[in-house]
């Protein structure tokens, strides 16, 4: 199989596009971010990655504190505009008919909408080139209960979470297994109990 080489780019897929509340309730703004991730477990840490000419951008250095909001398919026309339009002159909040909750922890507030927000606060930033890394612990879950079982199961799955790779989103398809399913033994079945005759 030929494969062509190409030089380094950031084509790293599927990546979320996150909706990221930023400023106070009283005045927040929102950006598209897709050049996010985790980077440790034990603190619960992530980073967003964000050019120094996004209006976000000083609010997010000045303030240190950022919620990341999951976003789902029926929310990408949405997530698309929040990505091109700037706060600088638009409401895009108010545009795209988003509702603010306060967060527990920080000061930026909540997108109701969405299943999922992850309360940041940085911890470093570093500017790399292009774009400013905003390093964050993630100092509080916010989950739809919607999505959550009477065991207290977070089913993501349910929500219809959205991904986006190359310049073009994608609705995540049908699940395909869980953490680990490829080396857990499978439950023996047992046979019913035969009735004695
Ligand atoms: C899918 C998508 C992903 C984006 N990811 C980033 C990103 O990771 N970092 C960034 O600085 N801008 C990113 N942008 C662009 C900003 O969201 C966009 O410039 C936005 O208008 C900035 O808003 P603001 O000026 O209100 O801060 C992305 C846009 C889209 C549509």
């Amino acid at each position: 199989m030929a494969k062509q080489f190409w030089k380094g780019s950031t084509l790293l897929a599927p990546v979320p596009a996150a909706l990221v509340t930023c400023g106070t309730m009283e005045e927040p703004n929102v950006l598209t971010i897709g050049w996010t991730g985790i980077v440790c477990t034990r603190p619960p840490m992530t980073y967003i990655s964000v050019r120094p000419e996004r209006y976000s951008h000083d609010i997010i250095k000045n303030s240190g504190e950022f919620v990341i909001n999951l976003t789902t398919s029926a929310m990408c026309r949405e997530t698309d505009f929040c990505g091109v339009k700037s706060g600088k002159d638009t409401d895009k909040l108010a545009v795209c008919g988003f509702h603010t909750v306060p967060a527990h922890e920080v000061a930026p507030p909540l997108i109701e909408e969405c299943p999922l927000s992850l309360e940041c606060r940085v911890t470093e930033s570093k500017l790399l080139g292009s774009h400013t890394m905003f390093l964050a612990e993630i100092v509080g879950i916010d989950a739809d209960e919607k999505f959550i079982d009477s065991k207290g199961k977070l089913n993501l799955q349910q929500c219809g979470l959205m991904a986006f790779a190359h310049g073009e989103y994608f609705a995540l398809g049908r699940k395909l297994g869980d953490f680990g399913f490829s080396v857990r033994k499978k439950k023996k079945h047992r046979k019913p109990p035969q009735k004695k005759s």
